[in-house]
This record gives structure tokens, sequence and C-alpha cells, in this order.
């Protein structure tokens, strides 16, 4: 159980912007997590490429905490969650599960979006466990051996 089980965690997501920037490209993982996602600094390059790519910094109070990266094409009834971290220092205390419930209220508030897929290392015991228990369903494996898995939006 993390330490914040059962309380509400004020998390709330904000859009990059100049100021904020440099906290994002300040936030570690620890050593064993670092193959488990592209680096900040990797995401936030991708993402002045794609019009597509929503990055969101994870703030607790006024403090940085974490980084995510969705996309949700108006022509697509499906989401994709591709980037998802919280600071090392940060883990354990709930905030990751309290960013991913903040993620999908903003993807099924766009109103055109069905369904939520994510993807993670099959080791990554830590992410599935809190993607399963936030409804994710393991659909297997995809060419590239990450596990994709997929939550059907409730209305
Ligand atoms: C996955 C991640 C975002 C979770 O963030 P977090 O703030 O630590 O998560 P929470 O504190 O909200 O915990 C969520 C649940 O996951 C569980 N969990 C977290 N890390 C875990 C681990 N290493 N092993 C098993 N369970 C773990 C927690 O116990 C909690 O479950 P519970 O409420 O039933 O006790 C964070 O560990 C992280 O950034 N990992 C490295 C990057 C990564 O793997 N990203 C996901 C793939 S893209």
């Amino acid at each position: 159980m993390t330490a914040n089980a059962g309380k509400e965690v004020a998390i709330r997501l904000a859009p990059v912007t100049e100021a904020n920037r440099a906290l994002v490209l300040a936030l570690q993982l620890s050593p064993d997590q670092i193959d488990f996602v592209a680096s900040n600094a990797d995401s936030l390059e991708e993402a002045e490429q794609d019009s597509d790519a929503r990055p969101r910094v994870v703030m607790m109070e006024d403090r940085v905490v974490g980084f995510l990266m969705y996309e949700a094409p108006d022509d697509d009834d499906e989401a994709r969650i591709y980037r998802f971290m919280i600071d090392r220092t940060y883990q354990g205390r709930g905030y990751g599960r309290a960013a991913l419930r903040q993620a999908l209220d903003e993807i099924r508030g766009l109103g055109h979006v069905r369904h939520v897929s994510i993807c993670y290392a099959p080791e990554n015991e830590g992410a599935r466990h809190l993607y399963r228990s936030a409804g994710f369903v393991e659909q297997g494996l995809d060419e590239d051996g990450e596990m994709i898995a997929d939550l059907v939006l409730r209305a």
C-alpha cells in the first residue's frame, strides 16, 4: 500500500511552459527504472515535432513531481498514453495513481475518445500493478516486446 492509499492526493496536470521546462528536465528516475521510459529531454523534443503530442507536467501543489505525454487525435476514438514518470523522490505516495486519474479525466473530457492504451516493459511490475488497478486490461506484446494494455472509458 502507498502512504496515501485511500486518500485524495492534490495532484493536477499542467502544460509544459518556458517556466517549468527546466524542472521537467531535472526530474529523475532510479537507475533500475531508466530503461522503462524515454528521457524527458527526448520526450519534450519529440513533442515539438509532433502536433498530436500532449505533454503534461504533473504538479503536487506548486511542485513539479512528474511528467506524462499522450496523444488523442480528433479523428481517432483511441488515445495513447506513451510517457509517464514520477520523480524518484516522490514515488510511492499515490502521486502516480492520482496523475493517471487526472490524465484519464482530461482525455474523457475531450469527448471523442472511447478507449485509452498504454504500454510498458513486461518486467515493469510497478506500472503493471498501477495500470491494472486502474482498469487497464493487458492485450499482449507489440512488435517491440512492449506490453499493451487498454482501458475502455466510462461515459
Ligand atoms: C510507475 C510510476 C509512474 C508510479 O508512480 P508512483 O507515484 O510511484 O505510484 P503510486 O505511489 O501512485 O502507486 C501506485 C500503485 O503502484 C504500486 N507500485 C508502485 N511502484 C511499484 C513497484 N515498483 N512494484 C510494485 N508496485 C508498485 C504502488 O504500491 C501502488 O499500489 P497500491 O495503491 O495498490 O499500493 C513510477 O513508479 C515511475 O515513474 N516509474 C518509472 C517510469 C515508468 O516505469 N513509467 C511507466 C511506464 S511508461
